[in-house]
């Protein structure tokens, strides 16, 4: 053993990919093909990739000088601060934001694996090594890796780290349900570690700021509305979790009920998921079991019985109402439990919200605010559903309004007065091809120093998706 491996102890996984990866791209640097440093690093790599198996993309990714591989920033001890400030910037001088291996790495022949690294290292030399490297893979057909290409970062401000860091992990959170749905299907079980890390990270933010959140919730993805659905419904019930106080594990399960909440559509039909007219009584039956096979495909994960049993109750509960109808039914005399409660509420706003096969608008989020207060007391808790619409706002981040000024925008920031009738907005202008572009940032709260009144004020909500515009694009660019 080495004095170097000796005072490292034993380095953890990831530490291992990256001493792994670094002894790599220093071997190619210098020598041949041929040369014995160069193929024992490569035997290394090999080595490090095949002990862990992996069921999907390993993303290692460089966020603000940073390491996260799937989504989790890595803490390295400090003798190796040396080595990833070394590969940060050798990332930083190719553009690059990271690198992505398959599950095939595994097969990947010695040829293969040196040859991609020879590009890496040569990238360099290019006036754009991104695309060159991008063109050069097209080339080939290594399915064991892919290039990420960076985030441009300049001037960023704690507020926009929170901001991307949320972004990155709603995308992981959105992965990890997609895979967990899969492997239910065709295995039967999942583990849940990788939901519950990004959970995790989910409260992580919560805790700072909630705002950042509510924004991501504002993305609507049509074709993949299952998971996407889970993922806002674990944020919003987080943040709405917070408000009411909840401490961190209990947070922590509460997002998990929500990423979880409509596992049991897996055995729901296609067809009667996607059907774009009214159900007839037979498909409705079919919808009507998900809540009971969601909490039974909970109790069937692979995880700790305790985990389980504080995770299965909800998911059972988001279709009933506050006066107990709804469904499944119950005979149960026991009122619906607090986590129940609020992923009934945030489940239904996130579901109107949403433009759905049988219905090809959304709801506006202030129309789906007051719909829902109609139903207070009977549908929804109303001490909840008012911290819900408190929280918020008047005019939710992300609705599309008109100003008086004959000017569109859209809200980016809920108002910093208590009133909540002022938010931060996004002006859009017209793209001159049709379509509209981010524009002006302006303050409602402005007033005219002459007149000393509002500069802009609301005439209405508008709707969205029949402008074409996905309120998210704006908001996180
Ligand atoms: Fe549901
Ligand atoms: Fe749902």
């Amino acid at each position: 053993m080495s004095m170097s491996q000796k005072r490292m102890n034993t380095p953890t996984w990831e530490e291992a990919l990256f001493l792994a990866v670094h002894r790599m791209i220093q071997a190619v640097r210098i020598h041949k093909d041929n040369n014995e440093l160069v193929k024992a690093s490569l035997k290394q790599f090999k080595k490090v990739l095949s002990s862990r198996e992996l069921t999907d993309d390993l993303a290692v990714l460089i966020f603000e000088e940073r390491f996260f591989v799937d989504g989790e920033k890595i803490r390295f001890r400090r003798e190796l601060a040396g080595l990833i400030q070394v590969l940060v910037e050798f990332f930083r001088r190719r553009g690059l934001g990271g690198l992505s291996f398959g599950p095939s790495v595994g097969n990947a022949s010695e040829t293969e694996i040196l040859r991609f690294m020879r590009w890496l290292v040569q990238s360099v030399e290019q006036d754009n090594p991104y695309t060159w490297l991008k063109e050069k893979l097209e080339t080939t057909d290594f399915s064991w890796i892919g290039i990420v290409q960076e985030v441009k970062s300049q001037h960023i401000t704690p507020e926009d780290d929170l901001r991307e860091r949320g972004r990155l992990i709603y995308m992981h959170a959105l992965t990890s349900v997609k895979q967990m749905a899969e492997k239910i299907s065709t295995q039967g079980h999942a583990g849940v570690r990788k939901a519950k890390r990004m959970v995790q990270g989910m409260v992580d933010i919560v805790t700072k700021d909630d705002g950042v959140l509510v924004g991501l919730s504002s993305i609507k993805d049509y074709d993949d509305y299952t998971y996407t659905h889970s993922v806002n419904v674990a944020v919003l019930s987080l943040c709405l979790g917070k408000r009411i106080g909840l401490s961190r594990v209990p947070l922590e399960h509460l997002g998990i009920c929500g990423l979880l909440h409509d596992l049991g559509k897996v055995e729901v039909p296609l067809e009667v998921l996607t059907k774009a007219g009214a159900l007839n009584a037979k498909e409705w039956e079919e919808i009507r079991k998900h809540p009971i096979v969601s909490a039974k495909q909970i109790l069937m994960l692979n995880a700790s019985n305790d985990l389980k049993s504080k995770i299965f109750l909800a998911p059972f509960e988001h279709h009933i109402r506050n006066d107990m109808t709804g469904y499944p039914y119950t005979s149960a005399k026991q009122e619906v439990s607090l986590f129940g409660k609020i992923l009934h509420i945030t489940d239904v706003y996130d579901a109107m919200t949403s433009p759905r096969a049988y219905r090809p608008f959304a709801f506006s989020p202030d129309q789906t605010l007051s719909k829902m207060m109609e139903g207070s007391g009977s549908d929804y808790d109303p001490t909840l559903l008012k911290i819900f619409v408190r929280m918020m706002g008047t005019y939710p981040v992300g609705t599309l309004l008109e100003f008086n000024t004959g000017e569109m925008g859209l809200v980016m920031e809920g108002p910093k007065d208590s009133f909540g009738s002022h938010p931060r907005i996004l002006l859009l202008e017209k793209d001159g091809q049709g379509g509209v572009k981010g524009g002006e940032a302006v303050d409602l709260s402005e007033k005219d120093p002459r007149t000393g009144t509002y500069r802009r004020t609301i005439v209405r909500s508008l709707n969205a998706a029949s402008y074409g515009i996905q309120p998210v694009e704006f908001l996180y660019n």
